[in-house]
Order: structure tokens, then sequence, then C-alpha cells
């Protein structure tokens, strides 16, 4: 048997992946593309993913495991000929967790200390202490509790921040005041001073943040989007920002990709653009995420991180 390792990725990115999954897996046999022929195809145990095109995990009649490189899978649902009733295991990996509450503690931070405004005022030359509320003083809300929000919603209170987080089910996590449903996330936004976002892409998420949710969120408050651009409807964030209602944006992830030149994000001045970094996969500890779940499939344990198809993530 086979494992398939597509990517979307330089020959460089797919090469480092390649050695990194040899050494935890040696003795594979590997598929650095999509199948040609049936043999090659119906050899195909586990196909291991970085965000693959339409149509490349079709036609594999003994595949067992789809493993996502990626923490959000939105693509590959919306893939019309991916296999229906093959397991598909998602990449949680401690190391993004630690990178995205890095990320979000940076974010957070500088908004509440004024540290973004601080570097404009630099372009113009400009001494001018800004105000600079105390941590405690500070709501954060993460819209999302799970493996990233819930490690983020951890990091943000051990620094002392008033943290906030809403999912979909009713939670429970020391030190976060935990919201759910229409009157949670009502009350979540209407207190915090900034809005983190860390849901995944569903039927239910697109475009979740519009002109109702911003106009709903505390005067002043600024959003921190880490998750997906289409969880955002980018024209009411740039009236929401022009008003004055919202303060800031600090954006990771857009609508198109690369965010295009002539966009109005890129020179926007309450706009903080990051090209995607929030939190990438690391193939040095996923690797090992990888390997644990073949053994698991070939030992008949449970699989991890496996994605709730109906639920859409
Ligand atoms: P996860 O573990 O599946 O957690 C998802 C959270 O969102 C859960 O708390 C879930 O609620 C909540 N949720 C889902 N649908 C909801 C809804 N309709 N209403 C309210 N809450 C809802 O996902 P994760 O690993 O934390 O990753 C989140 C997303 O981050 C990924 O899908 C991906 O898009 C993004 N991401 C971005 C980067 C980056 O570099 N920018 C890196 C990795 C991932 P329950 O707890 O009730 O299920
Ligand atoms: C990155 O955005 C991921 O989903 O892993």
């Amino acid at each position: 048997m086979s494992l398939l390792l597509l990517g979307r990725w330089s020959d460089a990115e797919r090469d480092r992946w390649l050695s990194l999954l040899q050494a935890e897996l040696p003795n594979e046999q590997w598929l650095l593309a999509p199948p040609s022929n049936a043999a090659d195809a119906a050899a195909v145990e586990a196909a291991i993913v970085a965000n693959p095109a339409p149509g490349w995990l079709a036609g594999l009649p003994n595949l067992r495991l789809i493993q996502s490189l990626w923490a959000g899978v939105e693509r590959l649902l919306q893939d019309a000929t991916l296999p229906v009733n093959v397991p598909l295991a998602r990449m949680v990996d401690p190391a993004m967790n630690e990178a995205m509450a890095q990320t979000a503690l940076w974010a957070a931070l500088s908004l509440q200390r004024g540290f973004f405004d601080v570097q404009a005022q630099q372009l113009r030359c400009e001494w001018r202490q800004p105000a600079q509320p105390r941590a405690a003083e500070w709501r954060v809300l993460l819209l999302g509790m799970g493996e990233l929000g819930g490690r983020v919603a951890a990091a943000l209170a051990a620094q002392g921040y008033a943290v906030s987080g809403w999912s979909r089910r009713p939670a429970q996590v020391d030190g976060v005041s935990c919201l759910h449903g229409d009157a949670g996330l009502a009350q979540g936004l209407a207190q915090a001073d900034v809005v983190i976002n860390l849901l995944p892409l569903t039927e239910q998420t697109r475009h979740f943040l519009d002109a109702g949710r911003f106009a709903a969120m505390k005067a002043g408050a600024s959003l921190v989007n880490l998750a997906r651009g289409a969880h955002v409807v980018e024209a009411d964030l740039l009236a929401a920002l022009d008003s004055g209602h919202l303060r800031r944006v600090v954006l990771d992830v857009f609508e198109q990709e690369p965010l295009p030149q002539e966009h109005q994000f890129w020179r926007h001045p309450k706009v903080t653009v990051l090209p995607h970094c929030a939190a990438q996969t690391d193939p040095r500890s996923a690797a090992s995420v990888v390997r644990a779940n073949l053994q698991a499939l070939r030992s008949g344990a449970a699989l991890q991180h496996l994605v709730q198809r109906a639920q859409g993530y």
C-alpha cells in the first residue's frame, strides 16, 4: 500500500514535508502526484493533503483516511468529488495552537496599549502618548472556543485580560466568561473591546461578520480576524471603520489570497494586514501528528481530530 502526499506547494516545500514524514514513517511507499493509473490508485491507503485541488482525491478505491495538514477544511469539504465515506481528519497540533496564541496576544496587547497608533505616529514624527487601559479593564471576546480559540482564551486570561468566549455549544473554561446562542453573542459583542475571530468557515459562519454584527459591537472596539477571510463582509467592515464605529482591524486572512495589490485594505490607515501567517502548520511537529493517526488507523484505535462533515468542521 502507498501513502499519497499532495499539496499546492513548491517542490522545496513538498520535499521538506516528505523528508520529515519519511523520518516519522520509514519504510512507506510514497506517491507525490494524483495517481495516473488504476494500480497506483488502488494502492493508496491514506492521503496526506495540504489544500488539495478539487478532484485530486477522487477515484481511490482503497482510501481509508484523508489527513489534512491544514486545521481549516472548508475547501476540502467544498470538493464535490471528495470520497464521502472516508474519515477526514484535520490538523490539530500544540505548536500551531501556541503560534496562534502568540499572534492573538500580540494583536490584543498592541490594541490595548495603543501601539498600532504609535507606529503610525512615527511616520509623522509625532510624539503623543496613547491611553493605556490595564489588561483587566480590557475585554477580549473569542468567537470560537475550539483548539485555537480555547488556547488563545487561556493565554489572554493568563496575561490578566478580561476574556469572554462564544461557541456553538455551552462550554466551561476556567477564567473565561463562556457564552453561546444569540443572546450570548449579543452580550459578548456589546461588551468587548476587541473581538478575535477563530470560528471555522461553515455554511453558518460564512459572512458572519457583517454590518449588523459590527453595529452590535461596542463603539470604538476593534476586530482581529485570524480564521478565514470569508467570515467577513469586506465592504461592511470598511464602512464600519470609515464611520469611526470600529477603531481598527487586524486581518490575517482574506476572501482572495494573496490580497490583490489594488485592495483598499493594504493602504487603509485603520487596517493591519498579515499574509496568512497567524499560525502556519509546522511540518516538524505536524509530521508526528500524521504518524499518530496512521498508527491509529492500522491498529484499529480511534482516529484523532475527525471532522464532523455534517457540521462542516
Ligand atoms: P475547532 O477546534 O473546530 O473549533 C471551532 C470552534 O468554533 C468551536 O468552539 C465551535 O463550537 C465553534 N463554532 C463552530 N461553528 C459555530 C457556530 N455556528 N456558532 C458558534 N460557534 C461555532 O477549530 P480550530 O482548530 O480552533 O480552528 C478554527 C479555525 O481557525 C479553522 O477552521 C481555520 O479556519 C482557522 N485557522 C487559521 C489559521 C491562520 O493561520 N490564520 C491557522 C489555523 C486555523 P463548539 O465548541 O460548540 O463545537
Ligand atoms: C491555516 O489557515 C489552517 O487552516 O491550517
